[in-house]
Parts: C-alpha cells; sequence; structure tokens
C-alpha cells in the first residue's frame, strides 16, 4: 500500500497560540488571555483577570489574525494541502452564552477559508483546543457543569451551518485525553481545582460533559452535511514497557488506559471495559442523563485524529527517571535522545503508534500534531539552518510511510505542529519554535513580528511535492 494520493500533507496550529487580536472586533476574553507568559522553565501564572503590565503571550500570538494572507501563501508555496487551526469560541460568542453571534468574528473565518481554498488547501478544524470565554468559568464553573454541552452545541452549530460548504474535516477536542493524564485542568477545561474539591469526580464529570457534547456535535453535524467527516483528537502517549518483567508490561498498558477511555468512546460509542474499570481504579462515578448512552452510541467518529511527539517507559521498578513530554510524562528511555526541552525523540515510536491505534479501532488515522520545539539560532545573513528540524521530521515521515507501506494502516495524512512559529502551549515561550517559517519575535513579546523561510522550508515542500518519496 502507497500513501494515499490525495495524502493530506500540510501544518496545524490553534487560535490561542497564533492568532492574536485579542479583543479585536468583538472577541471576548478567553481562559488563554489571562495566562501569563512566564521565563524559561517557570510556570505560568492564571488568574481570573487581566493584571497590569503584565505579558501575556496570547494576546497578539503570532499575528495571523492580521497576517493570515501572507501566511496562507506561504503554507501553498509549500504546497500544503491541508492546515488545522482551532476556531476560537469567544470571537463568535464573546460571553460564550450570548444569544447571537458575533458577525465580525464568523467573517474572519470565512476569510481565513476561503484564502485556504483559494490554493486548494483543505482546511481542517478543530472547535475545541485549550479554549473557552472566560465567561463560562465565572458563571458556571467550566465544564464542570452541564450547561456547558448545551451551550458547546450551540456554538458548533454555528460554525458548522456558517462553514458548511467550506470545511469537510471536522475535530471536536483537542487531545482530550489530557484531562486525565495532564495536569493542566485549566487549558482542557478551564478548571482550577478548588482545595475542598473532589478532583476525580470533577474531572470525570468533566470529561463525560466534554464527550456527550462531541456526540451531540457529530449527530448535528451530519445533519447539517452528511458529508462532513469527524475525528476524536488524542495525545498519544506512545509507552513502552521498562524490562520483560511481566509487571512492567502491565504498567506500560494501564498508562495507555486513560487515552483509550476517551478513543473508545468515540469511536465505540460507549464506554467499554477499559473506560468501566478505570473509572472503577479511581474510585469515582459520572452522573449520567436519560439519553446520554444513546447520544454516544450515535455520535461516532469517523477517523481518530492523534498528536505524536516522544515516547516513554514504564515498570514497576522504583529506578526510573521522569522525561518530559507535551502535558504528560514517561520514564527516561536509555535508547533515546531528547530534545531540548527534554521530550525523548523516537520516530519508531511513530510507528507503533500507529500501529496500535489502528489495531485497535479499524478506521482512518490522522496525525494532526508532530515535531521538534527548539531553539533557531540566526545566522548572519539572517537564515536558518535548521538541520535537526530536518532530521526530526525525516525519520518521523519515514517511520510513517513504513506504517503505511509495510503495516497497511490507512492514514489520511501528516500535519506538523507549528508549521510557522507560534506561542508554546505549555511554557507560553516563543523560543522554543517548531515552524518552518520563523517569526521575529521573543518571550517577551518584542520584535517586528516579520516572517522568513528557514531552512526546512525548502526540504518540506520537496517532501509534498514528491508524496514522501524524497525521504525514501
Ligand atoms: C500539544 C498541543 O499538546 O502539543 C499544542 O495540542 C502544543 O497546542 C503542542 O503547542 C506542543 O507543545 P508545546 O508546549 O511545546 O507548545
Amino acid at each position: 500500500m502507497k500513501l494515499r494520493n490525495n495524502f493530506l500533507w500540510g501544518g496545524a496550529t490553534a487560535a490561542n497560540q497564533y492568532e492574536g487580536g485579542y479583543l479585536e472586533d468583538g472577541k471576548g476574553l478567553t481562559i488563554n488571555d489571562v495566562e501569563m507568559g512566564a521565563e524559561h522553565g517557570k510556570k505560568r501564572e492564571i488568574h481570573d483577570f487581566i493584571q497590569a503590565d503584565s505579558y501575556y503571550p496570547s494576546h497578539e500570538g503570532t499575528d495571523f489574525y492580521h497576517r493570515y494572507k501572507e501566511d496562507i501563501a506561504l503554507f501553498a508555496e509549500m504546497g500544503f494541502k491541508s492546515f488545522r487551526l482551532s476556531i476560537s469560541w469567544a470571537r463568535i460568542f464573546p460571553n460564550g452564552d450570548d444569544v447571537t453571534p458575533n458577525e465580525a468574528g464568523l467573517q474572519f473565518y470565512d476569510h481565513v477559508f476561503d484564502e485556504c481554498l483559494k490554493y486548494g488547501i483543505e482546511p481542517v478544524v478543530t472547535l475545541h483546543h485549550f479554549e473557552l470565554p472566560l465567561n463560562l468559568v465565572k458563571k458556571y464553573g467550566a465544564w464542570r457543569n452541564r450547561k456547558l454541552v448545551e451551550l458547546s452545541v450551540r456554538y458548533a452549530q454555528t460554525i458548522m451551518d456558517r462553514y458548511k460548504n467550506k470545511v469537510k474535516y471536522w475535530m471536536t477536542f483537542n487531545e482530550i485525553n489530557a484531562l486525565f493524564i495532564s495536569s493542566a485542568p485549566w487549558h482542557m477545561a478551564g478548571i482550577l481545582y478548588q482545595e475542598n474539591e473532589d478532583k476525580v469526580n470533577t474531572m470525570l464529570q468533566a470529561a463525560h460533559h466534554q464527550l456527550v457534547a462531541s456526540a451531540l456535535t457529530i449527530i448535528e453535524g451530519k445533519k447539517i452535511n452528511p458529508d462532513f467527516q469527524f475525528g476524536c483528537m488524542l495525545l498519544y502517549p506512545c509507552t513502552y514497557a521498562a524490562t520483560c518483567k511481566p509487571e512492567d508490561q502491565i504498567a506500560a498498558r494501564n498508562k495507555l488506559l486513560p487515552t483509550y477511555y476517551f478513543g473508545d468512546v468515540h469511536v465505540k460509542g460507549k464506554y467499554t471495559n477499559t473506560c468501566l474499570s478505570y473509572i472503577e481504579s479511581l474510585g469515582g462515578k459520572i452522573e449520567f442523563e436519560l439519553g446520554d448512552d444513546a447520544i454516544l452510541a450515535e455520535g461516532v467518529v469517523d477517523y481518530v485524529a492523534f498528536s505524536y511527539y516522544f515516547s516513554g517507559i514504564e515498570g514497576v521498578g522504583e529506578n526510573i527517571e521522569v522525561a518530559e513530554g507535551n502535558l504528560s510524562s514517561g520514564g527516561k528511555n536509555p535508547y533515546l535522545d531528547m530534545t531540548e526541552w527534554g521530550w525523548q525523540i523516537d520516530p519508531i515510536g511513530l510507528r507503533n503508534s500507529l500501529n496500535s491505534l489502528y489495531d485497535r479501532y479499524q478506521i482512518p488515522l490522522f496525525i494532526v500534531e508532530n515535531g521538534i520545539g527548539a531553539i533557531d539560532e540566526l545566522t548572519e545573513d539572517g537564515t536558518i539552518e535548521d538541520n535537526y528540524r530536518i532530521d526530526y521530521l525525516e525519520k518521523h515521515i519515514s517511520a510513517m510511510i513504513d506504517a503505511v507501506e509495510k503495516d497497511q494502516v490507512d492514514l489520511l495524512g501528516y500535519q506538523v505542529w507549528g508549521p510557522i512559529d507560534i506561542v508554546s502551549a505549555g511554557t507560553g515561550e516563543m523560543r522554543k519554535r517548531y515552524g518552518f517559517i520563523y517569526v521575529d519575535k521573543d518571550d517577551l513579546g518584542r520584535g517586528t513580528l516579520n516572517r522568513s523561510k528557514k531552512k526546512s522550508f525548502d526540504w518540506y515542500k520537496h517532501v509534498i511535492e514528491t508524496n514522501g518519496e524524497s525521504i525514501r
């Protein structure tokens, strides 16, 4: 089997890390707009208001809001077949629960999609990427509250109806499983746990609300346009057993359970034994409403999208050192190198991940995030020789092609995370760059925002031109 002829090569972004224009044309405040930038290695502070004289990276992002034409032209020059972006709910419903949508916000995305379609680039839309109108946190307690199911479905219907002839590929929640495996409930659900809160039950219930919202969105979307293709989106924490000790194998399997929890509900339409045993192991419970089972059974996905950056190990031994990752961590593997941020580089892990997901779900997969966050140094003539990026991507794409050609995994496409430099979700930094296109901006927000091509720009262009043959 070969890569499909219409393989969706491209890149992926998120509104809160890229758009900027944080209060323009009627947009409301989001949970990201109150998350401060931080010094390298420090945690970002969050309040539910904007503090004077503080720096907030999302306010300007890297200014896609004003420069989308220039950026999409550069993506087109690389030959992108697809471009993943998220919609900012607060640009459409500034408070999240407004009665009528904000026309200026809707128009912005109309322009963006038109620009993509002009170049034959397929827009791939995430409805919720670590973002929520701040008002919904203050008024309802965010995803703790069932009310968000109704409000989010109304938002989704508005979007899907408006863009029904422009967008075909949708994802509901970015890395939805990170609510369980990360320590970022703010990003995932607008939640900062209260001191006496029952964290387990809050987390399980918020996840249930998102799963019902996701299924209802799919049900409503298919009514709007039966050709819509919906995916769930998982952070895939590829995990190996630390040793051949059988208990280590169980530990590695357990590490994946919270991820399969979300994949199972989305693909199989129910809480499977994996989900139920996980709930039991936590000693938690979920409150169902009448009809929830039927909603989950009907609102299943067409494809499974996932992000892949690193792998880790798990075991019962005490000497396993922790390695970092995106919103999650795993044990250190002596066979792997790591990035400057301590994420373990494992191209074969991508092939393993594709196989594990395809074995389990047997529906098309879509890699919607992969890449390396690195410090790029400008040379004297102003260029960037990002050979480390080319090396990382080349090896991962090659492993991906092995999964398709040798293992017959059905794959829709491959998108590099942050094809243009954007703000880091985890740290708020600019110095952690993923792009083929450099943006002149630093960690304190200084810079011209000018765009320039890195060495990897032409390299990726050639990969797309040859449908991956150039690196085989
Ligand atoms: C994923 C997110 O977890 O990893 C992105 O979906 C994020 O939003 C990406 O940017 C890379 O993480 P970071 O922290 O390096 O930006």
